[in-house]
């Protein structure tokens, strides 16, 4: 630890390697290893699930906390040496699966209970207030289950003065916002007074989300693009005024991906490891992929790569419509993924149709998602928003070209040949259209066949450095410029 260090609490509700449903977790695994790298002392705090316990045999007891909304225990895990304080209670250690949703799909009944519950622990832990003696100077929070953190902290401001850490909130997904009831909000016993239009009201209800957006010292979000969309009225969910209102707090810090694990280099879910140097070896994967999920063996078929949640927001039924429309082409199209089930019936019913050339698999499969990002020519992303998006950066690194929405994360990522073709790396249509779509991929199948240019791109992608050390870095500095924030007035 140097004087130039800072003492981080990194409050999170998912954690790769642990519990992951989406990029929220890839980025909670990797940026505090990547700050610490930096000097700083970070420590992560997470609900103990039932999952996670399963790869923590004996995390160590620290103390029991009681907080208004129920007694918790505090223990400790470590990973990659980092301590990750585990929130103990039963409405975690006793629901196995999903974090947030029953194995029928449907959130937990008390989710708003649950993530009030672990706000009000961190808020312990970021005042001093537990066995641990370790007081942060930043507490980072991130999307609307610890958007109750910089809410609750705020209540120690005077109009000159504060005694808390200085808070940081990062928007990962503006929609999921946690949004309840009036009523609700009462029976849990939180601050009446945090409850007014520039706290927690949104519409009638109260919304844990914009307690970070209203209360934080510093909002960011994951990419310079979605920090701009989301002061809009297209995406800002209803929560533009506000976002505009604090424009001067809120910047975007482009996410970094893990460069060890995603690397085609040295990845052991695939049978053969290449680089650019000799990418030929890429179409050994692409047998394999097409053999694994029963594909037509065509080394001349475009093999379109999907690994989605299957929501509205990543453009699943433009990729359902395109290939029915271009039933006639060379195209294949291999899907991993698991959400929405009206989604995942249409994606079934497709692949049934065209076995040789559409794999649907339902689920969450790490290790096929290593070999889709591999064994794939194109992957696919029109999504209608994208706040980051991880897939087209691990694609780059994979040599395997991303077709994208110009949106979010993915615009300030992702160079189509037609705009810059010296520095491209893609293909970008201009927003979540059918038409756009296969007008996109139909311009990508011509580009296949040119392999010289087709290398070029590949070339451009692959030399990305996605590394995390200068959004850490990044990152810092916004640290230090939060601690210099006067309390909100
Ligand atoms: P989002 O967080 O909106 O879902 P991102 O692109 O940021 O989108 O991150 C998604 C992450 O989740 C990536 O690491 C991706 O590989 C992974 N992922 C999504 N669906 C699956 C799945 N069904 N199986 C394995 N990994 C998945
Ligand atoms: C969210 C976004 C995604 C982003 C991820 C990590 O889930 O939908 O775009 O990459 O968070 O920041």
């Amino acid at each position: 630890m140097n004087n130039n260090s800072l003492k981080v609490l990194f409050a999170c509700s998912e954690l790769t390697p642990w519990v992951k449903t989406g990029g929220l977790a890839d980025v909670c695994g990797s940026l505090p290893q990547a700050l610490a790298e930096g000097g700083d002392d970070v420590r992560v705090v997470l609900p103990g699930y039932h999952s996670v316990l399963q790869h923590i045999p004996a995390p160590l007891f620290i103390s029991v906390v009681k907080l208004p909304l129920g007694s918790i225990t505090l223990c400790r895990g470590d990973l990659h040496g980092i301590q990750v304080l585990l929130v103990m209670h039963e409405s975690f250690t006793n629901r196995p699966g999903n974090p947030y949703m029953s194995d029928s799909d449907r959130p937990w009944p008390d989710n708003a209970r649950r993530f009030a519950l672990f706000s009000q622990a961190v808020c312990e832990i970021a005042q001093d207030r537990t066995d641990l003696h370790w007081q942060p100077d930043i507490v980072h929070c991130h999307d609307w289950q610890t958007g109750l953190v910089p809410a609750l902290l705020s209540q120690t401001d005077t109009e000159q003065h504060t005694s808390r850490p200085a808070t940081v909130f990062t928007i990962h997904n503006l929609a999921y916002q946690g949004n309840i009831m009036i009523d609700a909000y009462n029976r849990l016993g939180l601050p009446s007074e945090l409850l007014v239009q520039d706290g927690l009201e949104f519409w009638n209800q109260a919304s844990f989300i914009k307690g970070g957006i209203a209360f934080a010292d510093k909002i960011t979000t994951v990419s310079a693009t979605y920090a701009d969309e989301i002061t809009t009225k297209d995406f800002g969910c209803g929560m533009e005024g506000l976002l505009q209102y604090r424009r001067d707090r809120l910047s975007g810090i482009l996410n970094g991906i893990d460069t060890d694990i995603w690397n085609p280099e040295t990845d052991l879910h695939i049978n053969t490891n290449y680089t650019f140097g000799t990418i030929d070896k890429k179409a050994n994967n692409k047998k394999d992929l097409q053999a694994q999920l029963k594909l037509r063996e065509d080394p001349n078929a475009l093999l379109l790569g999907v690994i989605s949640r299957l929501a509205v927001q990543k453009g699943i039924d433009l990729i359902i419509d395109a290939i029915k429309q271009l039933k006639n082409e060379n195209i294949q199209l291999a899907v991993l993924g698991a959400g929405d089930s009206e989604l995942q019936q249409q994606l079934q019913k497709l692949a049934k149709a065209n076995p040789e050339n559409v794999s649907v698999e339902i689920g969450f499969n790490e290790s096929l998602s290593h070999k889709i990002e591999a064994g794939a020519d194109v992957f696919l992303m029109p999504s209608r928003y994208e706040p980051c998006g991880l897939n087209q950066m691990y694609s780059h690194r994979y040599g395997t070209l991303p077709l994208v929405t110009s949106v979010g994360g993915l615009a300030d990522t992702v160079i189509d040949i037609n705009d810059d073709p010296a520095s491209a790396n893609g293909f970008v249509i201009k927003s979540a259209n059918p038409v756009l779509l296969q007008q996109g991929i139909l311009r990508v199948i011509e580009l296949f066949k040119d392999k010289t240019r087709w290398r070029n791109l590949q070339n451009n992608a692959m030399q990305i450095n996605y590394s995390w050390a200068a959004s850490a870095a990044q990152y810092k500095n916004l640290y230090r410029q939060a601690l210099q924030e006067p309390p909100k007035q």
